[in-house]
Formats: C-alpha cells, sequence, structure tokens
C-alpha cells in the first residue's frame, strides 16, 4: 500500500464548494474592476477608452484570480470576460446567439461553477496506452471517471471483452460518447457523478480530473478499490502516494499516466 503521512479525513461537499468558487469568481471580477477603475482614476491618459479599461480589469482580475488560489482555468476565463464582452457587443450580433452560446457552455461545462473539473481531452496516445495498460492487466471491467466525450472510454470498448462504464456528468459530453458507444453493447455511459460510482466493481479505473480533486479521489479509491486492481490518473498524481510505475507519453502535452496499485 502506499504511503499516505498526515491525511486527515474530507468529505466531498458539492454545495459548498461550488458557493465558495462561485464567490471567489465573483469577488475576483469586482476586485479586478476596481482596481482597474483606481488606475483610470490615477492616470486618465493611460487608461482612457473602454478597450484599456477592459484589458485592465481583465488583468486585474486574473490577478486577484490567482491571490484567491482559484484553480488555473479559471485565469483566461477571467483575463477575457470583459474584453470579449466588449468585442461582442461592438459585433452588434443578434441577441439570441447569446441563449445560444450561454446554453451549450452550459450543456458542456455543466458543474464547473460548483466545482466540477471542466472538459479537456486525452490525447490518442492517452488513449492507446490504456487500452495497452486495459490489455495488459487481463480486466474485464473498465471505468473513465469523467468521461468526456468518450476520448477514452470509446475506443477501448471496441474490445468487446471489456466492459466500459464511461461515468459523465456534463449533458452534452455525456450525449457524445453515448453517441459514439451506441454500438457497443460491452458499453454503458451513465449521466451520473463520479462521486456516486461504486469503484469496487471495477479492474481498472481510469480519471484525468485536476490537482483541486485527487486528494478525495485517492480516498475514494483506497476506500471502495479492490486490492489488487489498478487506479490510472493522467496528468495530476494522487498526493503522497507512491504509483507503481508512471508512463510517459509522447504527446503534445507530454502527459504522465500515474498508475496506482492497491
Ligand atoms: C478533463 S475532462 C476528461 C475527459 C476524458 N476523461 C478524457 O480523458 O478525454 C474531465 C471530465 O470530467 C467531467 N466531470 C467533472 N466532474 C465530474 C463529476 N463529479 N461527475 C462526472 N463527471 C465529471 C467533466 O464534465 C469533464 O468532461
Amino acid at each position: 500500500m502506499f504511503p499516505q503521512p498526515n491525511r486527515l479525513p474530507r468529505s466531498h461537499n458539492a454545495g459548498t464548494a461550488g458557493l465558495t468558487t462561485l464567490f471567489k469568481a465573483l469577488a475576483a471580477q469586482a476586485l479586478g474592476l476596481a482596481l482597474a477603475l483606481i488606475l483610470a482614476w490615477m492616470s486618465p491618459a493611460l487608461f482612457h477608452g473602454s478597450w484599456r479599461l477592459a484589458l485592465a480589469q481583465g488583468a486585474g482580475a486574473t490577478l486577484w484570480s490567482g491571490v484567491l488560489r482559484q484553480p488555473y482555468w479559471w485565469l483566461p476565463i477571467h483575463l477575457l470576460f470583459l474584453p470579449m464582452a466588449i468585442a461582442m457587443l461592438t459585433l452588434q450580433l443578434p441577441s439570441w446567439l447569446y441563449l445560444v452560446a450561454v446554453l451549450l457552455l452550459a450543456l458542456v461545462f455543466w458543474g464547473t461553477v460548483k466545482g466540477d473539473v471542466p472538459l479537456f481531452l486525452s490525447s490518442n496516445a492517452v488513449a492507446d496506452a490504456v487500452a495497452a495498460i486495459v490489455e495488459r492487466e487481463h480486466a474485464n471491467v473498465f471505468a473513465d471517471l469523467g468521461a468526456g466525450v468518450g476520448s477514452v472510454a470509446a475506443p477501448l470498448a471496441q474490445q468487446p471483452a471489456v466492459k466500459v462504464d464511461a461515468w459523465e456528468r456534463a449533458p452534452l459530453p455525456w450525449l457524445v460518447t453515448a453517441w459514439r458507444c451506441r454500438k457497443l453493447p460491452n458499453a454503458s455511459v451513465k449521466r451520473a457523478s463520479l462521486w456516486d460510482c461504486d469503484l469496487a466493481r471495477y479492474d481498472v479505473v481510469f480519471a484525468f480530473l485536476s490537482p483541486a480533486v485527487m486528494a478525495e479521489l485517492g480516498e475514494k479509491v483506497e476506500r471502495e478499490m479492490r486490492s489488487g486492481s489498478l487506479f490510472i490518473s493522467s496528468s495530476f498524481p494522487v498526493p503522497d502516494w507512491q504509483p507503481e510505475s508512471v508512463v510517459q507519453l509522447e504527446d503534445r502535452g507530454r502527459t504522465q499516466l500515474f498508475c496506482y496499485r492497491l
């Protein structure tokens, strides 16, 4: 088993985490605006015009987002939010386009505002490496926690001997994965939270999530996965755990797969 010094019990609380995330995002935007207005007041010539002010607000909001320790994917959102809003206004697009855009974003990034990990796609190299590990393990039952659009789960389910469960909470990625797996009877695509998944059923579990959830996921893995089964985390190690092996891939992101034997 893995050395796990000084780890305190934690519990998943999406509601509180979500409120904190939302509060931090709004606070970063408001503080960025305050910073931009102070700069404009101190140096009216330099910050003349809405574009400069918007860029200063974006930079300020990004800075505050870092200070408030928001996950890194919030940084470009804060940087571009107001400048993009102004750019869109100048284009004078029909108002229904905004509604469609918001709906699409909500369907893809469903729980992100509540603290869920947003959608990033694994490369083909990751899918190939995971398939090779599953084959080497002679695994019968596999889970992808947060399957996205099925970049790993769908190719793996082409192997009829492996039962693949893809867990995905966001509606649009779930729909894409379900469509990709529609003719694969060994694939089951569940629109459900990975936190509700009973990991005891699986020989190999794969996750590509975020550093923010790895400690909590590690606790779930340790609590539920059977002895001898394998947990693979793409890109993000479980804090304080010693992997059995680390697979270094030569894809564009030089992805590492951290493999933990239970
Ligand atoms: C970084 S993406 C990885 C997608 C896919 N596994 C891959 O490797 O390409 C993380 C995915 O996890 C999903 N996700 C985040 N939190 C989740 C949760 N609590 N339950 C189910 N899915 C979740 C997101 O919607 C997103 O699609």
